[in-house]
């Protein structure tokens, strides 16, 4: 019987799932940026309502969800400079799988500089 080739249907492995992840972030901060130009417009539309707003933001889990959108940021501003070295590298193709791991690492250090200072600010009493 003839060998099935390794992953799912399609193909799986780091250069699919690396794909997905980047549309999902790009479609995520897509939405979080529509949200914050309508609440940012206020402050020209309706001075007033632009603080009582913001403060509905001052939540723990909206600070979780920050943490999201940072990470999501990350991932995706440094997998797209990945992306653009595989369309414009001569070699980008052949290191796509590493350059992937590499993007990783550093989502991770400075993701890691930036959780404990915002955790810290999202579970303090003053803002
Ligand atoms: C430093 C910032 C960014 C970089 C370097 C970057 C880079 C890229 C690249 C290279 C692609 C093409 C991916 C491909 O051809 O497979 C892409 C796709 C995309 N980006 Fe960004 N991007 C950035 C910021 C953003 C922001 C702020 C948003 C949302 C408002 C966004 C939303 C998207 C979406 C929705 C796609 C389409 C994903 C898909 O078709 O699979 N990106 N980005």
């Amino acid at each position: 019987m003839a060998k099935r080739p390794a992953g799912t249907l399609y193909r799986g492995k780091v250069g699919m799932w690396s794909w997905v992840l980047h549309r999902i972030t790009g479609v995520a901060i897509f939405f979080f940026l529509l949200v914050h130009v309508l609440d940012t417009s206020l402050v020209s539309l309706s001075a007033e309502n632009y603080n009582p707003v913001i403060d509905t933001y001052k939540t723990p889990l909206i600070g979780l969800g920050e943490l999201g959108l940072v990470a999501a940021i990350l991932f995706h501003a440094l997998n797209g400079v990945r992306v653009m070295l595989i369309d414009f590298w001569r070699k980008g193709a052949k290191y796509q799988n590493v350059m992937f791991w590499i993007v990783v690492v550093i989502a991770f250090i400075l993701f890691a500089g930036f959780a404990p200072r915002h955790l810290m600010n999202v579970f303090s009493e003053v803002h």
